[in-house]
């Protein structure tokens, strides 16, 4: 059951050559969005596995982690909290600055957002470098608060992000 859901999503998943720039494989997460049927399989999979870890808080990384967090969040009658790209979340944050396969840019985390001591899964589409995912674990430790493990759907083996990553990585397709 859990296989041929799997199957479903891999299906869905789109890989453009050279996107968004020469030598990188882009690998799209958003046509299993457009098959309702794919995305229900997807979402089943990843709060199912969220529901086993006994977190807190579900954090969803600006952009693509929203698409999935909040989702899996409201399945499990927990709070989502979002890590923002510089300069679009209110009041006081934490900031972290971080690399990516193709670029640089700035991560936030409102300093209320989560408590001390507080055990959190971080969700986002995909592991590429890990310089995204390693970001958003900086601040999650900065807060003060436990990540049990990093959720993505995708993880670009060849990369190795997750030996950057220093906490658990869980992902559901490898390539
Ligand atoms: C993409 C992807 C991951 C990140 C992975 O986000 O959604 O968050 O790259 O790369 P890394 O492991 O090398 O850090 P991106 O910032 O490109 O854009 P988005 O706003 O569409 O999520
Ligand atoms: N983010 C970083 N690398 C990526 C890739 N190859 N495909 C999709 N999103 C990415
Ligand atoms: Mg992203």
């Amino acid at each position: 059951e859990d296989k041929n859901k799997l199957d479903r999503v891999k299906a869905r998943i789109d890989a453009i050559p050279d996107f968004p720039k020469p030598g990188i494989l882009f690998r799209d997460i958003f046509p299993v969005l457009s098959d309702h049927g794919a995305f229900s399989d997807l979402i089943d999979l990843m709060t199912s596995h969220v529901k086993s870890l006994s977190v807190d808080v579900v954090i969803g990384l600006d952009a693509r982690g929203f698409l999935l967090g909040p989702i899996i969040a409201q399945n499990l009658q927990l709070p989502f909290v979002p890590i923002r790209k510089k300069g679009k979340l209110p009041g006081k944050t934490i900031q972290v600055e971080y690399k990516l396969e193709y670029g640089s840019d700035i991560f936030e985390l409102q300093v209320d957002s989560v408590k001390e001591g507080q055990r959190i899964v971080i969700v986002d589409d995909l592991l590429a470098t890990g310089g995204t995912m390693s970001a958003a674990c900086q601040l999650v430790t900065k807060a003060n608060a436990t990540t049990v493990e990093c959720l993505v759907v995708i993880e670009l083996k060849d990369l190795d992000g997750r030996s950057k990553v220093p906490s658990k990585v869980h992902s559901l397709v490898e390539y």
